[in-house]
């Protein structure tokens, strides 16, 4: 067996066993395969696809590079949940809480920015004090007596993805089923919940273009999950248009904070509502997250997971020193907001990053005050611009613009969450 063989089986369509993948991923992980020979197989796949067995075996190689965390000392169901990426998705901050609330346990590992879309570690590390780098101990620890810990993957666990993903995001490699499917799920497997809730996007914003990507995506996921053992539930929900309110850090963190005070975007709380009622339905737990948010008791249990890992909130968000309106150029109603291109402007912010070191803005983002179904007039706010610059500020106007469709009939918001994929199959909302 060599990498050469490997290369060519897949550049010709042919199926590998998983002992051709183990060789592959093993020995580009200890250097024995090159980048360029790497990502020529990886090419390879992204144009020829792989069978549910490859993906299978490639998942399970990737596990098996690093460590799996044992949540065996946390009593009860633990339940996880993953969003394939989107602008503007708070959904972790808000859902997970809500579940924890009903008394589901909730071990959470997650990502920080990537490309235009945001990163749930990103966004808490807004919140003064607070840590994401939580060991296993502590985290643990938090996750029986809080109920929810959301915190940074180790660099020990599944290391082939960070070597990998790395690869991908700078060969072009990154939008194929199997290798998406088999990123997401190797880290979840190694995360060690019972059971996972996925919220795949698609759209503008999203990695997955259509909702039949996103269906397939989700599919495989859902197999991979059960396959390793784990009830795992996803939900198909479109990226379109940013979710919620806001796009950026520290303001995200506040639009979760305003919705679980019961303050919330109407589209917003209805997805972090249906993730929630997913975990509580998987950790087999009766209460209601609907109860929980009437209550503030989802409120009160996001607080307490912030301070637990030393955030504190009362020293107050980080605060942008320009802030800016974007105004309308014409009148109407807004049919569509660009979810990419307000992405991509929160990228020049400062929200995420171009270069993988390069630090985040926590205050910077957008404000969207003319939600799809608004009706503007010319000169009127469509959005507000959080920068540490005028020309900051002043530079992202013109792409905010063009991310804003005016229609001159009215718009209805349309549903945000399309379909529900489990073991048995795709169901379809309405
Ligand atoms: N998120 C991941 O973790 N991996 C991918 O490949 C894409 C999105």
């Amino acid at each position: 067996m060599n990498a050469l063989e490997i290369i060519g089986r897949k550049r010709d369509g042919r199926e590998h066993s998983p002992e051709e993948i183990e060789f592959l991923l093993s020995g580009y992980l200890k250097g024995d395969i090159a980048d360029y020979q790497m990502a020529a197989w990886l090419m390879a796949v992204c144009i020829r696809g792989m069978t549910r067995a490859e993906t299978l075996a490639l998942t399970q190689a990737m596990v098996r590079s690093g460590e799996v965390l044992d949540l065996s000392g946390i009593p009860g169901t633990k339940v996880d949940k993953h969003s394939t990426g989107g602008v503007g998705d708070k959904v972790t901050l808000i859902g997970p809480p809500l579940a924890a609330a009903c008394g589901v346990k909730v071990p959470k590992l997650s990502g920080r920015a990537l490309a235009h879309t945001g990163g749930t570690l990103d966004k808490l590390e807004s919140v003064p004090g607070l840590t994401v780098d939580l060991d296993p101990d502590r985290f643990i620890r938090q996750v029986r007596e809080v109920g929810i810990a959301v915190a940074a993957q180790s660099p020990h666990m599944v290391p082939a993805d960070k070597a990998l993903y790395a690869l991908r995001d700078v060969t072009g490699t990154v939008p194929s089923v199997p290798l998406i499917a088999s990123s997401v799920m190797s880290k979840k497997i190694a995360a060690g919940a019972d059971a996972i809730v996925l919220d795949v996007k698609f759209g503008r914003g999203a990695f997955m273009p259509d909702v039949a990507a996103a269906e397939e995506l989700a599919t495989e996921m859902v197999l991979l999950g059960e396959g390793a053992g784990r009830r795992t539930v996803a939900l198909v929900t479109a990226m379109d248009t940013p979710l919620g309110r806001s796009v950026g850090n520290a303001l995200e963190v506040q639009e979760a904070l305003d919705a679980l005070a019961g303050k919330g975007d109407e589209e917003l709380v209805k997805v972090s509502l249906v993730v929630a009622r997913e975990m509580c339905w998987l950790a087999e737990v009766g209460n209601d997250p609907d109860d929980a948010l009437r209550s503030g008791a989802g409120r009160a249990k996001f607080l307490e997971m912030l301070a637990a890992q030393g955030g504190q909130i009362e020293r107050g968000l980080p605060v942008a020193p320009v802030q800016i309106p974007v105004a309308a150029l014409s009148d109407g109603y807004v049919e569509s907001i660009d979810a990419l291109e307000v992405g991509l402007a929160g990228l020049e912010l400062g929200v995420g990053r171009k270069k993988k070191e390069d630090p985040v803005d926590h205050a910077a983002g957008i404000v969207i005050q003319a939600p799809v179904g608004a009706r503007v007039r010319a000169g009127e706010t469509l959005a507000v611009v959080h920068a540490r610059s005028d020309e900051l500020a002043r530079s992202v106007m013109p792409r905010l613009q063009k991310a804003w469709r005016l229609s001159a009939r009215e718009v209805k918001r349309p549903p945000h969450v399309l379909a529900r994929v489990d073991k048995d199959g795709v169901t379809r909302a309405g």
